[in-house]
């Protein structure tokens, strides 16, 4: 069933393909950034701190995709507090006020950091977090506040453990960072394993889940989850879609 669903941080690289697939899937799809958002007739252009900039764009939203954040490890508190912190406690909150059914929500395998690097792999979305820095801290915080709206309000909420989707300036780096390609999420599967999320049926009330592509030599996060319970199949491998 189509759905409208707002897409924070849609401007950016995972931002740019889940919009994509979401459309060509019949949703309506509106965009909310700090930068214009191509490939989308309603963009709202602010800030996670800006809340009537958020409440406009939530007015009337059913599925809320929130990828807007600092990406990776930063200044804590110039980037990832407003951010990564306060940035989410204000989407949260617009989203309640607004009423939306279920919330998506991008962690990252960084939770999982030590366990991956320590070699102590597959690693199951129940087993005990080991994060890699303020970040990834900023995305345990983030997976805390979802369990605690999906109790408290009976909202949905899904928070999904990322592999890597390398952003512009990231290539080389993925290229000789072996055991990466284990974990390499491509832009054509995050589109379609966020579509899962949002398209999940409505008895998934609070689902930590791992999103990777096919693994080149062998598992590090598990992604039996997400085929059991939302239906996502990878289907490309390091490195098609780079
Ligand atoms: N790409 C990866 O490998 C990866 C891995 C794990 C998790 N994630 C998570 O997925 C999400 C998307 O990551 P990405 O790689 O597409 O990053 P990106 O930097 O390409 O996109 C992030 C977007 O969010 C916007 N944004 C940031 N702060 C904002 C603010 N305060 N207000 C409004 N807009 C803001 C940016 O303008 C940008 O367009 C992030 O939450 C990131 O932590 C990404």
């Amino acid at each position: 069933m189509s759905q409208t669903v707002l897409v924070t941080g849609s401007s950016g690289k995972i931002g740019r393909a889940v919009v994509a697939e979401l459309q060509r899937r019949g949703h309506e799809v509106r965009g909310f950034d700090r930068v214009p958002s191509g490939g989308l007739s309603s963009t709202q252009i602010g800030d996670l701190t800006d809340r009537p900039a958020l409440d406009r764009a939530l007015a009337g939203v059913g599925c809320l995709v929130h990828l807007a954040a600092t990406p990776d490890d930063e200044d804590f508190l110039t980037q990832l507090l407003p951010n990564n912190v306060v940035g989410l406690y204000h989407v949260l909150e617009a989203a309640r006020a607004a009423g939306v059914c279920r919330i998506v929500l991008a962690s990252s395998g960084q939770v999982n950091w030590w366990q991956q690097i320590g070699g102590d792999i597959p690693v199951f979305e129940h087993q005990p977090v080991s994060p890699r820095g303020w970040y990834a801290a900023t995305k345990m915080f983030l997976e805390a506040a979802g369990r605690g709206f999906s109790e408290q309000y009976g909202i949905s909420v899904i928070a999904a453990r990322l592999g890597w989707c390398p952003r512009p300036g990231q290539e080389e780096e993925i290229r000789a960072t072996e055991w990466a390609h284990d974990v390499y999420l491509s832009p054509n599967d995050a589109g379609r394993f966020f579509a899962c999320c949002v398209e999940a049926p409505e008895s998934v009330r609070f689902l930590i889940v791992n999103g990777t592509s096919k693994p080149v030599r062998e598992t590090r996060l598990d992604v039996t989850v997400a085929r059991t319970v939302l239906g996502y199949e990878p289907a490309e491998q390091w490195p098609q879609g780079m």
